[in-house]
């Protein structure tokens, strides 16, 4: 390899006292020249944090990656990133995503490193990385931290997903403190992240899929040795790909988005999934809609059965094949001829892939759902746009006419929820506004807002609940989430009021309240607006700064990227 290609010959290759103080820094560490000169750098990109519990194993797992790298001749320097724990944060990691991206982006920008392993794996530190590497661009893979061995409680298996159904069943009476107390201790059995097809696991797909990690690497348990071998491969990978020049650009086709969209379909992945592949599609500028997302462009049926969709767990899926085996299946929806981090196309990578067991991964004339996916409805409520999970979803209510009850934020919901005296049946659709991306701030997963205590008493399980917030990847239920534009940028479900007849037709994709459009009108008039409360710091800047939900919720100063040019030089 020629020395002058590699971009950390900027820095370490140079002559004289510029290089010397490149140089003479790093030996500071124990580190010989002849590691880094003339080598590619490598930088390992960590969001290890004991505040992030899903990540909270990363160090060693940047072990396995160094030593790939190491024997791959490349030079390994490990950088953390601020973290996003999704259980810790206030009030919502969401916030911060677009933060941390910013953090990714100018960390790799500024350094000497010619390409980057991004260790992911709580929900938003996958999304974050990879939006932050993809608007410098430079050779970058994904490296999962994998989810959670499968919980247990009263010898059934049990994940993140039934965290709903045990908060239901402490409502309604039929569970105890002290067995919600022996459920939480079985809960999270190993390091990783959530166990089932929640947000993180979806994202892991999505690298996956996009081709910006190696094939398997979303489902191997992160205790399971094999994660570590995958982590040591994908070190050996990014050295090679360093002398390929292979790029986030030259993998993230249009092809690949559209390959994560089929397969996160499949999979029956999480909502949360649209929004962050609208925003790494647009550090890229690869046009991408939100309609792009509806199921029905395609119907491919729901594949997959995990949590919170289907029954199992991750753990099922890597001893099913993964993800490999999934794609296999469903080959014909696929894009095969596109290239992935291995360099090698998938239907190259996936010849020898299959379901080694059809009640995890199914096959396309036996699925586990006809129908998966999203559905994007529009109407007068929405008229940008807003998603609902099909696979998750009660069939019985997907064409349902139902009088509102309104809750003005969370607070109020919180408040009058279980109020014995609120005015609500089963047949009510629950509206939540101000839960948004500016109204918030942060768009929190309170979509899919828990039942009146009085109908889950009197057995309801479900009823079509409305808001502009998101939902967990872990929950299920007729929830209609992403409303856009959001109440507090001046959307009309700002304008919906107790008792307005709301109208919901899956078929036909909209979502509408039943009002002349004088009254409408009248009370758009009437409305008083909403205005930045923050005046100051990074919270600020997100809430004047940040795109609608159905353009994926970035900060709309960092769409597209800079490169990996360093504009001036200190030295
Ligand atoms: Fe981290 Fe679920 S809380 S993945």
């Amino acid at each position: 390899m020629e020395s002058k290609k590699l971009r950390s010959q900027q820095w370490f290759g140079r002559k004289g006292k510029d290089g010397f103080i490149y140089r003479a820094w790093m030996k500071n560490q124990g580190i010989p020249a002849d590691e880094f000169e003339g080598k590619p750098v490598i930088g390992i990109c960590n969001t290890w944090s004991e505040l992030t519990p899903c990540n909270a194993h990363f160090r060693e797992l940047a072990e396995s990656v160094k030593r790939g790298i190491l024997q791959a001749g490349g030079f390994p320097v490990e950088f953390p990133v601020m973290s996003l724990g999704e259980t810790l944060m206030k009030p919502t990691a969401m916030l911060y995503r677009n933060l941390v991206s910013m953090d990714v982006e100018e960390s790799i920008r500024a350094n000497p490193v010619d390409a980057v392993v991004l260790l992911c794996g709580c929900d938003k530190t996958t999304p974050a990385l990879l939006m932050g590497a993809c608007s410098v661009d430079i050779p970058t893979i994904v490296v999962s931290g994998g989810p959670m061995l499968t919980g247990k409680y009263e010898g059934k298996d049990i994940g993140t997903s039934d965290i709903w159904r045990f908060a239901t069943d402490v409502k309604a009476g039929r569970m105890n403190d002290e067995q919600l107390s022996a459920a939480e201790a079985g809960m999270c059995r190993s390091r990783g992240h959530c166990a089932v097809m929640g947000t993180a696991s979806s994202m892991a797909v999505m690298a996956e899929a996009l081709g910006m990690a190696l094939p398997g690497n979303a489902a191997i348990p992160a205790v399971d040795a094999n994660r570590k071998v995958l982590a040591q491969y994908s070190g050996r990978r990014i050295v090679e790909m360093v002398q390929e020049d292979l790029k986030p650009s030259t993998i993230l086709t249009k092809k690949a988005f559209e390959n994560a969209i089929d397969v996160n379909t499949a999979i029956g992945g999480s909502t949360n999934f649209i929004i962050h592949l609208l925003a790494i599609a647009g550090r890229l500028n690869v046009p991408l809609d939100i309609d792009a997302f509806d199921a029905k462009l395609k119907n491919i049926p729901l594949l997959v059965n995990l949590q919170p969709s289907g029954k199992f767990f991750m753990e099922d899926l890597y001893y099913a094949g993964g993800i490999p085996a999934v794609m296999q299946a469903m080959a014909k929806y696929l894009h095969m001829d596109v290239k992935t981090v291995t360099g090698r196309t998938w239907a190259e990578l996936l010849q020898d892939a299959y379901s080694l067991n059809p009640d995890v991964i199914a096959n396309l004339d036996k699925p586990v759902k006809k129908e998966s996916g999203f559905a994007i409805v529009k109407g007068n409520i929405c008229p940008n746009g807003a998603v609902i999970k099909l696979s998750a979803a009660d069939p019985a209510l997907l064409k349902h006419t139902g009088k509102a009850v309104v809750f003005e934020n969370i607070e109020d919901y919180k408040l009058r929820i279980d109020d014995p005296d609120l005015d609500v049946d089963a047949s009510s659709v629950l509206v939540l506004k101000h839960v948004g991306a500016k109204g918030y701030p942060g768009m929190p997963e309170v979509g899919n807002m828990s039942l009146p205590q009085k109908l889950l008493k009197q057995g309801v399980t479900d009823m079509v609940r409305i808001s502009d917030g998101r939902m967990s990847g872990t929950g299920f239920g007729t929830v209609v989430l992403h409303v856009s534009p959001e109440a507090a940028d001046n959307g009309p479900l700002a304008l919906v009021q107790n008792g307005d007849l709301i109208a919901l037709d899956i078929e036909n994709r909209s979502l509408d309240m039943l009002l002349p459009e004088g009254e409408l009108n009248r009370r758009r008039a009437q409305h008083a607006g909403f205005a930045n409360p923050q005046t100051r710091g990074y919270v600020k800047l997100f809430i004047d700064h940040v795109e609608p939900p159905h353009k994926g919720c970035d900060l709309d100063f960092l769409k597209g990227g800079s490169g990996s040019e360093v504009l001036r030089d200190s030295h």
